[in-house]
């Protein structure tokens, strides 16, 4: 029934609330995981390392290859019609901090001021962020109360 009054359809049954896949884009894109300064706030920064990764094979078949003149095999084909074939990926080494402050790490805060039901700030705890939410409306903030188990409206 509160779904109903929020939302005109009924949440409860999983229906009308944002998907998380958007919230969980703008959160990894804007907090760091890595967490910030406690005493600034200044994100930490992620150390990676690109890895090279194993050939994969061609799609093209061996004759592809020689009617286009080319030199390469079907797998591992480097040259003419097969340039090399990898797959880079970047593998994270650690975090290190953007400020001098020398201080402890903890989480990076997401603040939603159009909080809702709270479905950011539920993906925001999954991902191991803190959460400000803030809503016009009381009802939204005890359902978002309910659904992230948050100790405090
Ligand atoms: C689409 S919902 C937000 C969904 C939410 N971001 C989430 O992750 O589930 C929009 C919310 O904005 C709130 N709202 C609208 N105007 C507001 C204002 N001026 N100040 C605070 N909240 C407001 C509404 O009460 C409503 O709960
Ligand atoms: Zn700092």
């Amino acid at each position: 029934m509160i779904a109903r009054l929020l939302y005109g359809v009924d949440v409860l049954e999983g229906l009308a609330t944002l998907p998380e896949a958007i919230p969980e884009i703008c959160i990894k894109a804007g907090t760091s995981a890595g967490g910030c300064c406690g005493t600034c706030g200044s994100p930490f920064k992620r150390i990676v390392k690109g890895v090279s990764g194993t050939s994969k094979e061609c799609p093209k078949t061996q004759l592809a290859h020689e009617v286009r003149g080319g030199i390469g095999k079907v797998t591992g084909t480097v040259g003419k019609s097969g340039s090399g074939r990898i797959n880079e990926y970047s593998e994270t080494l650690g975090w290190q901090p953007t400020c001098q402050c020398h201080a402890e790490t903890i989480p990076c805060t997401v603040l939603d001021p159009f909080a809702g039901s709270g479905t950011t700030g539920k993906v925001a705890v999954s991902l191991g962020r803190q959460f400000i939410g803030i809503d016009l409306q009381v009802a939204y903030l005890e359902l978002a109360k309910q659904r992230l188990g948050l100790f405090a409206v």
